[in-house]
């Protein structure tokens, strides 16, 4: 299975390339100049492709002939990065590709969704600070997986809770809308993040789905396991 990153240089990309070598897959990963370096670790294991991970020819490179690409869908900056990123893909990638992007618990596809207090306030934070100094576009996200949602590719947008770093837990467990009881914890291993979006490759029970996705030791998972 030959597959790309977009992002690789990242810490969720870095899981990634891990999960995905382990899997004896072949990797081609798509980071930014400057952050070469960060993936010297992987030398000689992996391809490298330097570049913005919204320019469209470096993405149509990378992707080509590629069973999957995962995606690090980042609103960085007020350049509609993410959303660049995700049409470059939704056009590129060969048709029958696995697509899985990475986003937040702020992203709903359906509306359906309750989000905790706490992230409540962080976007309202986040929305207050990026009007003085844009270096985040919380609504590039939004309209990336917009797009993302309404095209025909086979897509999976795994909406992350908050991460911490650790030994992995295992395979996170999901839900389709942020308000579930199983997510109330809101926490999840990074590395286990990484685990998710990989597994998702060969997962088409996933497709065409938006997994809102909480660590599988969190509280209130194991509380919803328990009443199973
Ligand atoms: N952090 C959280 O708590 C959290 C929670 C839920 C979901 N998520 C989702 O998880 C994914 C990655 O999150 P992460 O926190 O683990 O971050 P990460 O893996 O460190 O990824 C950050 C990515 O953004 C790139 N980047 C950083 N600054 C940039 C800039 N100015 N312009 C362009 N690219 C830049 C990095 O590339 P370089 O290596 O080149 O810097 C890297 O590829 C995102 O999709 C995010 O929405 C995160």
């Amino acid at each position: 299975m030959k597959i790309c990153i977009i992002g690789a240089s990242g810490k969720l990309g870095k899981y990634m390339i891990q999960h995905a070598l382990d899997r004896g897959y072949e990797v081609v990963g798509i980071c930014r100049e400057r952050s070469v370096s960060k993936l010297d670790a992987f030398k000689g294991r992996i391809t490298i492709i330097p570049g913005a991970t919204n320019d469209r020819e470096i993405i149509k490179q990378a992707v080509a002939g590629c069973d999957g690409v995962l995606t690090v869908l980042v609103p960085w900056g007020n350049q509609h990065y993410a959303t660049g990123t995700a049409q470059a893909v939704l056009d590129f990638a060969p048709q029958d590709a696995r697509l899985i992007f990475s986003c937040g618990w702020h992203i709903s596809r359906d509306g359906k969704d309750v989000n905790p207090p706490s992230l409540q306030r962080e976007e309202k934070i986040t929305r207050w600070l990026t009007r003085i100094i844009p270096f985040i576009d919380l609504d590039d996200q939004v309209e990336a997986c917009r797009r993302i949602f309404a095209s025909h590719t086979r897509w999976t947008v795994v909406r992350g809770s908050d991460l911490e770093e650790g030994e992995s837990q295992g395979l996170p467990v999901w839900s389709r809308h942020v308000g579930d009881p199983i997510l109330a914890s809101n926490l999840t291993r990074r590395v286990d993040y990484g685990l998710f979006m990989v597994e998702a490759l060969k997962n088409d029970a996933l497709i065409h789905e938006a997994p809102a996705i909480v660590g599988c030791r969190a509280p209130s998972a194991l509380a919803q396991a328990a009443v199973r």
